[in-house]
């Protein structure tokens, strides 16, 4: 349907980790409006799209956005207002084409993707749909994703000495999404539990999991499924299962050599030790086991797991459409993690999704560690029908944000399945 924008306005405001970020509003001159929080990573891939952040040691030690704010109250309202457009993929191409730069810096990855995003908003609200029924394409079927709730965290996201960055647990014998959210829920508080008796610490990591001062993988499984089974649930595909996401390129040093726990490992140590932690513990799903540049080691991991367990690719993609049709050519990983950030528009987002969709590639919607309350993945899970989300713990406003606003859309439509 043919829009026009009338305004676009952006503010500096604060993320989940204290850091600065936008809120971007839209307003149509229909009067329709939309606004979007932007996320923002730690384990960034190297070919993320790229955030403009002012610099200045004055202000947030170099976090601030009023560059970026600046950008979309001058040059980016200065591309979308006054003029009809097409379609939301018009505008956006007209924004990457505004920018000129591959990774959108010099607008500013963080300017352009909010403002995406309050757009797709505010021309959902303009057509009178939710934003999941807008993000829709044509003959796909929505649905309700499979939650994966990151309850252990490590890595970049937690000051703890765990290499591994996240530990998930997905309830995929859950016959419908509140169950789903309960079982989440009660896993999570039954870790609490026995953190506590064992004497450890249960503070926060950045993703609202807990952050034990754990050193070897294989620990915190264990206690991982101690969760599960004290919280009722079986183990494995049947009850709760667990999907880890290492983040392989944090610890993989300039020599090519990985560091797990002090050990020094090669790509292919690295993919013996996950093919001993997929036999021992219900485990199926890892991202990022290996490094992003670590052409061998994508390989060997998907001939060595590829059959049996969903390898994702995060870093090594950045929900960028090229290099996910490029790794299913050459069958390399077999799934790949869709942030909207990594990539800059909602249109680059779809056509990813779509590029999964066509190559047979399993998707995963995801969020990013420094987050706001904005639960527009929720909607983009659904009305991409991919299947699954991870949104963090089951705890902390911006990470529930997410579940509580698949909740809703379940009690809202019955008719919609759960994780096909
Ligand atoms: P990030 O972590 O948002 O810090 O990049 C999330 C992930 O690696 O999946
Ligand atoms: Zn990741």
């Amino acid at each position: 349907m043919t829009f026009e924008v009338a305004e676009v306005r952006a503010l500096e405001i604060l993320d989940s980790r204290g850091r600065p970020t936008l809120r971007v509003a839209v307003r149509l001159a229909d009067g329709s409006s939309g606004a979007a929080g932007v996320p923002s990573g730690a384990s960034t891939g190297s070919r993320e799209a790229v955030e403009l952040r002012d610099g200045d040691p004055a202000r947030y030690a170099g976090a601030g956005v009023t560059r970026a704010v600046a950008a979309v109250d001058g040059e980016i309202a200065d591309v979308l207002t006054g003029r009809a457009w097409p379609s939301p993929a018009a505008a956006d191409l007209a924004l990457i084409d505004a920018d000129g730069t591959p990774g959108k810096a010099r607008l500013g990855a963080n300017a352009v993707v909010g403002t995406s995003m309050a757009l797709a908003r505010a021309v959902a609200a303009a057509r009178g749909v939710p934003l999941w029924r807008h993000l829709n394409p044509d003959g796909v079927r929505p649905s309700l994703p499979m939650p994966h709730f990151n309850v252990l965290n490590g890595g970049a996201h937690a000051p703890n000495p765990l290499d591994f960055q996240e530990f998930m647990v997905a309830p995929l014998g859950a016959p419908s999404l509140p169950e789903a959210v309960r079982a989440g829920a009660e896993v999570y508080a039954a870790l609490r539990r026995i953190l506590t008796a064992e004497g450890h610490a249960t503070g926060l990591g950045d993703e609202g999991g807990f952050a034990p001062a754990l050193v070897e993988p294989e620990e915190a499984l264990r206690l991982l499924v101690r969760a599960i089974d004290d919280a009722g649930y079986a183990r494995g595909r049947s009850g709760v299962s667990i999907a880890l996401d290492p983040a392989a390129s944090e610890f993989r040093g300039e020599d090519g050599v990985y560091r797990v726990a002090g050990a020094m490992l090669t790509s292919d140590d690295l993919v013996e030790r996950y093919a001993a932690l997929v036999a021992e513990f219900p485990i199926h799903s890892t991202e990022d086991g290996v490094a992003e540049d670590d052409d061998h080691g994508w390989t060997a991991l998907t001939e060595r797991l590829g059959d049996r367990v969903q390898l994702v690719g995060d870093d090594v993609f950045v929900t960028d459409p090229a290099l996910i049709e490029d790794a299913a050519a050459r069958g390399t990983a077999n799934a790949a993690l869709i942030k909207l950030n990594q990539i800059g528009t909602v249109t680059e987002t779809l056509t990813a999704l779509d590029v999964c969709r066509r190559t047979g590639f399993g998707a995963m919607i995801s969020h990013r560690s420094g987050e706001t309350t904005d639960a527009f993945i929720a909607d983009l899970a659904v009305g991409s029908g991919c299947g699954q989300l991870k949104a963090g713990a089951p705890a902390r406003g911006e990470r529930v944000a997410k579940y509580n606003r698949l909740l809703e859309l379940a009690a809202a439509h019955p008719d919609l399945p759960f994780a096909p």
